[in-house]
């Protein structure tokens, strides 16, 4: 997956960067080299001995050393490698990048570099949700720089959230994302996923069982073929893939907004299961048992139709690819589905409760294109997934 692609990794002075010798070890497993750079306070947490036997290669450390200066300049090292990786990037490394200073051997080597930059933040949770980390991470995702994770969980200072630095399979999928010169490299591609929560009152809504599998595995697939997926994901279950720009939403209404901010794209995938209606009368407080027996009254709006939106809009996609979940007549709804919201092809699958389809592994699809239909046989979630992006990737050349 990374055969030849050199990286050069700083690590940053964080607990988490005792993963990062699990990272240069699966980066060179893949096929890739590492030139490993530690901070002074990396070197705190994991020693040079262990890094640069790992690595097989010279670990960089101080600014000023004559002798690296001798063999390669600072500027040098910033430009040999395919990739520069901050794995962990502390928050301090992240305000110090996106401050743009350069005081030491990682941050001048990070404003020197003309190479794409990955960040792994790693921190404890309130720094991670600090509005100052916020705000250096927006300028840095401005600046184009990628992140992978953080993961959300128990962390070495005890608490629990976002903050854990992403595991290093899920790091070396974003370096091999970043580097990939894929069909769709270039190509910005717009993905929904998961069900939508619509609420009744503060602490109820109504939802349904999509489990945003299919979705995160389509979002990959792209991101595998090189494009930049921005994932605009209901709340739900499977978590969303490594290295595409996430939007979380949870009603259609948010789920409608996000889409349309992340327009242009050359292509959207809806796999949303979006909730057609959202209750009218939500209460803001929560609803009581008055004590008459007499049930509360729902009123219903329609929701709006993302995929019909997008699809008639003004700024539609070349390519729009909808979804249609049936229990009964499978292609004739779905053919009649493509034709009324006026997008290019439809994913038809049988999501009756006998298929196992919905929140399961497996998909079994029939692809309604203008032309006709295509049945493809029982298989994985990922696979459909592969061959779909592989088709995305074909029609948009
Ligand atoms: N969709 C959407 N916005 C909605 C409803 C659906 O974007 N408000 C999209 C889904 O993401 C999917 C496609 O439309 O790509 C079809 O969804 P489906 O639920 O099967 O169709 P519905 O429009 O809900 O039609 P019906 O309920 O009549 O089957």
């Amino acid at each position: 997956m990374l055969a030849g692609k050199r990286i050069l990794l700083i690590i940053g002075g964080g607990i988490a960067a005792y993963k990062s010798l699990e990272l240069i070890r699966l980066i060179r497993k893949e096929g890739g080299s590492v030139t490993p750079v530690l901070t002074r306070a990396g070197a705190e947490f994991v020693t040079p001995l262990s890094v640069g036997a790992l690595a097989e290669a010279k670990v960089h450390e101080a600014l000023f050393d004559l002798t690296a200066e001798a063999e390669m300049g600072h500027i040098e090292l910033s430009r040999s490698a395919d990739l520069v990786v901050v794995a962990p990037a502390t928050a301090d490394l992240l305000a110090r990048m996106a401050g743009g200073l350069a005081d030491d051997l990682a941050s001048t080597l990070l404003l020197a570099t003309d190479k794409r930059v990955l960040v792994a933040p790693a921190m404890n949770v309130r720094m991670w949700q600090h509005p100052a980390t916020r705000r250096n991470l927006a300028a840095l995702r401005g600046d184009g720089v990628l992140t992978v994770g953080p993961d959300k969980g128990e962390m070495a200072c005890g608490e629990y959230g976002p903050g854990r630095m992403a595991e290093p399979s899920a790091i070396v999928a974003a370096i091999s994302a970043a580097l990939c010169a894929g069909p769709l490299l270039g190509r910005h591609v717009i993905v929904t996923s998961g069900p939508t929560h619509e609420p009744i009152d503060p602490v109820r809504y109504i939802a349904n069982r999509s489990s945003g599998a299919q979705g995160a595995a389509i979002a990959a697939a792209l991101r595998d073929l090189g494009a930049r997926v921005t994932f605009v994901t209901g709340p739900a279950v499977v978590p969303p893939p490594a290295g595409v720009s996430v939007v979380a939403v949870e009603t259609a209404l948010e789920m409608a907004d996000a889409v349309k901010a992340a327009l242009p794209a050359d292509a959207a995938v809806m796999a949303a299961a979006v909730a057609d209606w959202r209750v009218a009368n939500a209460s803001v407080q929560k609803l009581k048992k008055d004590g008459s027996g007499k049930a509360p009254v729902l009123e219903f709006a329609e929701n709006p139709d993302i995929l019909a939106m997008v699809a008639q809009g003004a700024r539609r996609p070349r390519l729009v690819v909808g979804f249609a979940a049936e229990t009964t007549d499978v292609v004739a709804n779905a053919t009649t589905k493509r034709l009324r919201k006026g997008c290019d092809w439809i994913v038809a699958n049988d999501v009756s409760p006998g298929t196992g389809v919905m929140g399961g592994p497996e998909n079994a699809v029939v692809l309604i294109f203008e032309e006709g239909t295509e049945t493809w046989p029982r298989m994985g979630k990922d696979e459909v997934a592969r061959r779909l992006a592989v088709r995305i990737a074909e029609a948009l050349r």
